[in-house]
């Protein structure tokens, strides 16, 4: 499979044993678009289109791009599987889906097959393109295979955040993860809150390097999307058969909103008023005061949240739920008062109290909330979903009570991790994770009964970005990993050890030329350009391998 170097690895390739191993796609070449699949033949027409050249107008015929959805495929595959088959006699290209995304995968399986110049915005040569004859068959391993992108700590923009969407559309990946709120900046428009983006989307100057470090970056930073912009994005995801999840954070990691609206935080035992966004890292302690009119206000912005996400493409809303420190609770005669009157035991139940009204809230309107294995702590809420990120062990917990998982342990899949040992790594974070860790990470633990396993939705890779400046510093921590993430979430693999790595990077090479393409700034296998380099910014590595928690 070397010479295709397709990524993630499909189920199966065939080479025809007799007849002709390339036919080519030239002037002539047309889009034969079935009901269902008019998304992927929009995207074929204007991604290959501009690659190659090619007008790919509609027609049918043996000249062809057949796509069709398939009720044999479905049944075998699922509804994101997908047959793809070039140099057939009735058509040049045949893609038939189990559903809309199955059609999509096999486009972008295409794609892969007319060689690393595809994935080029405009044509650097003739117009025709040769392609080999062979048959694809292909249907992923899990349902969610995400990329969780945190822009609170530093903001992408939009455009940056359509690209993402492109890249993850190029690796099969299908859920976004967007974690718009944070200490450090509040990042979507709530019309009836608008001091959240007018005050809480920009801070004055942010530390430069881990929180230890002694240097400031003096440039005030932010941004936020406007409910257009998110309308777009959702859109632009949907076309691109990913799902969204939007994560908005209670009750911790939510300094940014109290700066925006004081009466949000404990007020009896911080002046609020006197907060502003958080200008550098770690674990915040202002947190959410418990009190019904918080409630209230956030039911609100979560209300915008629905209306912007709608169901179809957004089944699960993220609440957050993590690091929630509950000094302020303790502290605090208001909070007390409020743990009496809801007959609760101690702190840990109020931040349960918190989840379960708003999983009830979410649930009442059609969706289910996930949040991150926390809360687990103090009673898990009905019908909630876990993203797993201090270990395996949440989520196994989790899985075995009956509630859904999404696997993204820190120790395997945290992309702020660094990626080599040595001084070259920029601000280096954490353990060193390589493309080979990461291409053996597996994510579902030995050990699970067969129905606990079935609760395992999928996994994800996360991206803090604390220490992400700007678009090529993401670009580096992400790339080349999330290839080799993406394999783990997509391919049959076998199991950690038994991985054939070095066939695996041997296809890289052809993929580092995709990337080329694309304009990603991955670090490269021989280690970071000076210009990807922060010698003297202080990170906080971590020696030794990380447990397999
Ligand atoms: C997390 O990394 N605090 C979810």
């Amino acid at each position: 499979m070397t010479d295709l170097a397709l990524i993630p690895a499909p189920r199966t390739v065939e080479h025809p044993a007799d007849g002709p191993r390339h036919l080519t796609l030239d002037a002539r070449t047309t889009i034969d678009a079935g009901p269902g699949t008019g998304s992927t033949a929009r995207w074929l027409r204007t991604v290959l289109g501009a690659a190659t050249g090619l007008p790919l107008t509609d027609g049918a015929g043996p000249g062809s791009v057949r796509l069709r959805i398939s009720p044999d495929v479905a049944r075998a595959d699922g509804p994101e599987g997908y047959r793809l088959t070039t140099g057939g006699p009735e058509a040049a290209v045949v893609i038939e889906g189990g559903g809309p995304a199955g059609v999509f995968w096999g486009a972008q399986t295409l794609r892969q097959l007319l060689g690393p110049e595809a994935y080029r915005g405009a044509p650097v040569g003739g117009g025709a393109r040769e392609l080999p004859c062979v048959t694809v068959e292909d249907r992923p391993r899990f349902g969610w295979r995400g990329l969780m992108l945190d822009v609170s700590r530093h903001f992408t923009p939009k455009d940056g955040v359509l690209r993402y969407l492109d890249l993850l559309a190029a690796h099969k990946l299908n859920v976004f993860h967007f974690h718009l709120t944070d200490d450090q900046g509040w990042r979507i428009e709530i019309k009836r809150h608008p001091r959240l983006t007018e005050v809480g989307s920009w801070r004055a100057r942010s530390k430069w390097g881990h929180r230890a470090s002694p240097l400031w970056d003096d440039t005030p930073h932010g941004g936020f999307y406007t409910q257009d912009d998110i309308r777009e994005i959702v859109a632009y995801a949907a076309e691109r058969h990913i799902t969204v999840v939007p994560e908005i954070d209670i009750p911790g990691h939510s300094q940014a909103a109290i700066a925006a609206y004081p009466e949000l935080g404990n007020t009896d035992v911080v002046d609020t008023a006197s907060l502003t966004v958080w200008d550098t890292w770690g674990v915040n302690p202002n947190v959410l005061a418990p009190t019904e009119a918080v409630l209230r206000f956030y039911e609100g912005v979560f209300e915008e949240v629905l209306d912007l996400f709608p169901a179809a493409t957004s089944p699960f809303v993220h609440v957050g739920g993590d690091e929630c420190p509950k000094d302020q609770w303790k502290a605090s005669p208001a909070a007390q008062d409020r743990i009496r009157e809801l007959g609760l035991a101690d702190e840990n139940e109020l931040q349960s109290w918190f989840i379960r009204h708003f999983d009830r809230w979410l649930t009442a309107r059609g969706r289910r909330l996930i949040g991150w294995d926390e809360i687990l702590e103090g009673g898990l809420a009905e019908g909630a979903a876990v993203s797993s990120w201090r270990g395996y062990g949440g989520g196994i917990a989790a899985a075995n009570a009956g509630h859904d998982v999404v696997m993204c342990p820190e120790q395997h899949v945290y992309l702020d991790y660094r990626q080599a040992p040595g001084d070259e790594e920029p601000v280096p974070i954490a353990y060193v994770r390589t493309l080979e860790d990461v291409y053996r990470f597996e994510p579902v633990p030995p050990g699970l009964s067969p129905e606990a396993a079935a609760h395992i939705l999928g996994t994800q890779a996360n991206v803090w970005t604390e220490v992400m400046e700007n678009r090529s510093r993401v670009d580096y921590q992400v790339f080349p990993r999330l290839a080799a993430f993406a394999e783990v979430a997509w391919s049959a693999l076998p199991a950690p050890e038994a991985r054939d790595y070095p066939a695996f990077e041997g296809r890289m090479t052809t993929h580092y030329r995709r990337l080329d393409a694309l304009g990603v700034d991955y670090r490269p296998p021989a280690g970071p350009y000076a210009r990807q380099q922060r010698p003297g910014i202080i990170g906080r590595p971590r020696e030794g391998t990380p447990p397999n928690v």
